[in-house]
């Protein structure tokens, strides 16, 4: 939820600039802007809309200058429009600050800045920051980075920022606190500022994590320093990244949903790499290693997540009930949060997220680990700061997720939740060898049978066309495959608007069924396994009121085939696996709807990916 970049060096900022704003626009759209420091002294440009508008502004007017900021905005303090985007500037015109999360005392701050002369353009929070360490500047005569450290100490909220002074013009000031922050260091004494470490990757592979409370002051003579909140320093962690250029771009699809959508062959194997060994008959998930015995006793397993990643926890709830017999509750990680949430010291707390950013995930996470529960991350992002508060995890390596709507992540957290959980259940004896070695194998297959789902595309294209002007959609399942309706009919509303309903198929008799009429298309997930005949019923009930059925069939399957209007085939697996193959056919349904709409798939209007507020 925006994102931020910044430059300090010898080669033009602007550049770099606009083009890590590219990679980070998945984190907010509806503003950009940059501030440059040059020879012409400090300069602002911004607009609403997107990074290519801001590029467009930026055409005509003079763009030099070797230190700059810039950011992409996703609104939350004030609409979004040119004045309300950053970066935002201070009362005498020598500060711009650029910010993502929020500064929840900024209302008080604002009436007492305003009674010492600061005037106020915008209805941002940002904006109260920024004159903020200008008064303390001015009042407390202090450098940029003391004034930035002072500041912070009177705000309460999260942040990350970057602040340059036209004043100190080689110097730009960051700081975090709950919102992530990554810092390139070039090979010539020039450094990179970013919200992670897409907009680096491509000129830097040496990355500086910056942790909670860090200030780090960067300077074109005397390079990086990190201080933290106490003023104390503290030696830069560099580190190597671990990303590939390619993987960043779109590949030759038409958008990045779409690419993510057909990668999921190679992200589920490669979750599974070196983890699940068919040889030896065993699974090794080397990051919890420490914590199999926990798993083993755990009383109880709470699953925490938000969005996609929620509905993979679901799907976890399935698994680790069934094969390691573990009760499980799959929270909201934003309702857990607010409540007053029974947490044991026994208790293992599992959780989701592809960014690892998440705001709501990482506050349940704190207020479980400070009741004693052990944290497992599943998370996608390497480095991000999920992995980072958790006592252990085991990584997605779905590889990096552009497109807004997940869909490589959640096949990949089902993949890792499914490993996790033959594991324990293996270890526990809670499982048969026996199937416990068919499930092994059974899931070592289903990256092929993922390729086989992807050659119905053109049939499901077909399908989308017959559906794209339906107004409302019910996507049924049942049991394993009650998470997938959710999630396909998620993915149906947040690309194409498309209002959608997921639902249990049994209860859809009591209520959703008033909804049905022959306008109304109704995707089930149909296939063979323990409720195959009670789904059946319910497609009749569906057919007995008109109702349009796509069904999602095993591969075979003759009853649904001449019950539905249409039938998907999915290669056979057991129930337990149902899930990764039977949400490929809802993700290319909402993509192909979404496309035939004339929507934006990869940046759905008023979403963001990674949700860096409450
Ligand atoms: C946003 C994204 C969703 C995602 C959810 C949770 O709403 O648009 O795709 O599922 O956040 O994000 P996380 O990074 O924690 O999985």
């Amino acid at each position: 939820m925006c994102g931020i970049v910044g430059y300090v060096g010898d080669k033009d900022a602007y550049p770099l600039l606009i083009n890590g704003l590219k990679r980070l626009e998945y984190r907010g759209y509806d503003s950009a802007g940059v501030a440059l420091i040059g020879s012409q002294g400090l300069r602002i440009h911004k607009c609403q809309g997107k990074v290519s508008d801001l590029e467009a502004h930026m055409r005509d007017v003079d763009r030099s200058g070797n230190v700059g900021i810039g950011h992409t905005r996703w609104a939350t303090h004030g609409a979004p429009n040119d004045v309300n985007a950053h970066p935002h500037v201070s009362t005498s015109g020598d500060l711009a600050l650029i910010h993502n999360g929020i500064i929840e005392n900024y209302a008080p701050l604002k009436e007492e800045l305003r009674s010492r002369g600061h005037t106020f353009r915008s209805e941002t929070d940002t904006e109260v920051l920024v004159n903020l360490i200008e008064d303390i500047q001015r009042s407390e005569e202090v450098d940029l980075p003391e004034a930035v450290r002072l500041a912070l100490e009177n705000v309460v909220g999260a942040y990350a920022i970057a602040v340059i002074d036209r004043k100190s013009p080689g110097m730009l000031v960051a700081a975090r606190k709950s919102s992530p922050l990554v810092i390139g260091i070039g090979e010539h004494g020039e450094h990179y500022l970013a919200s992670d470490a897409t907009p680096i990757v491509e000129h830097t592979k040496n990355v500086v994590y910056m942790e909670d409370g860090e200030i780090a002051i960067i300077d074109r003579t005397k390079g990086l320093k990190i201080r933290n909140v106490k003023n104390q320093e503290k030696t830069p962690f560099i580190q190597a990244l671990e990303m590939h250029l390619e993987t960043l771009e779109k590949g030759g699809y038409d958008h990045f949903m779409l690419k993510e959508i057909h990668e999921q062959p190679r992200s589920i194997r490669d979750s599974m790499r070196g983890r699940l060994n068919l040889a030896q008959g065993e699974v090794v998930l080397g990051g919890i290693k420490d914590y199999e015995q926990k798993f083993v006793n755990a009383k109880r397993i709470l699953i925490l997540g938000c969005g996609t990643s929620w509905h993979a926890g679901l799907v976890g709830e399935y698994l680790f009930e069934e094969l390691a017999r573990i009760p499980v509750e799959v929270e909201y990680a934003s309702e857990f949060r607010y409540r007053n949430p029974i947490i044991h010291e026994d208790d293992i707390v599992i959780a989701i997220s592809q960014s690892g950013e998440t705001a709501d995930t990482l506050a349940a996470i704190e207020l479980a680990k400070g009741r004693g529960a052990t944290i497992i991350g599943i998370c996608n992002v390497v480095g991000s700061s999920i992995p980072r508060v958790t006592h252990a995890g085991s990584y997605t390596h779905a590889g990096p997720e552009i497109g807004v709507a997940s869909t490589k992540a959640f096949t990949a957290q089902v993949t890792v939740l499914t490993l996790m959980a033959l594991m324990v259940g293996h270890k526990k004896g809670t499982i048969s060898g026996s199937r416990f070695h068919r499930l092994l194998n059974e899931l070592d297959a289903i990256p092929s049978k993922v390729e086989q789902v992807l050659k119905n595309e053109a049939q499901i294209k077909y399908i989308a066309d017959i559906y794209k002007n339906a107004t409302n959609a019910l996507y049924l399942g049942r049991g394993y495959t009650f998470p997938v309706a959710l999630e396909g009919a998620l993915k149906l509303k947040e690309i194409s608007y498309i209002h959608a309903e997921g639902y249990p198929a049994a209860e859809m008799k009591h209520g959703p069924i008033a909804l049905i009429d022959e306008e109304m298309p109704v995707f089930v997930i149909a296939t063979k396994g323990a409720s195959y005949e009670k789904v059946v019923s319910n497609i009749q009930e569906v057919k007995a009121r008109k109702g349009k059925v796509i069904a999602i069939v095993t591969e075979g399957d003759t009853v649904v085939k001449g019950l539905a209007d249409h039938a998907i085939a999915i290669p056979e697996t057991p129930d337990a696996l149902v899930p990764l193959l039977s949400v490929v056919p809802m993700q290319l349904i909402s993509y192909h709807i979404a496309v035939m709409l004339g929507r934006n798939v990869d940046q759905p209007r008023n979403l963001a990916k990674s949700v860096t507020v409450e």
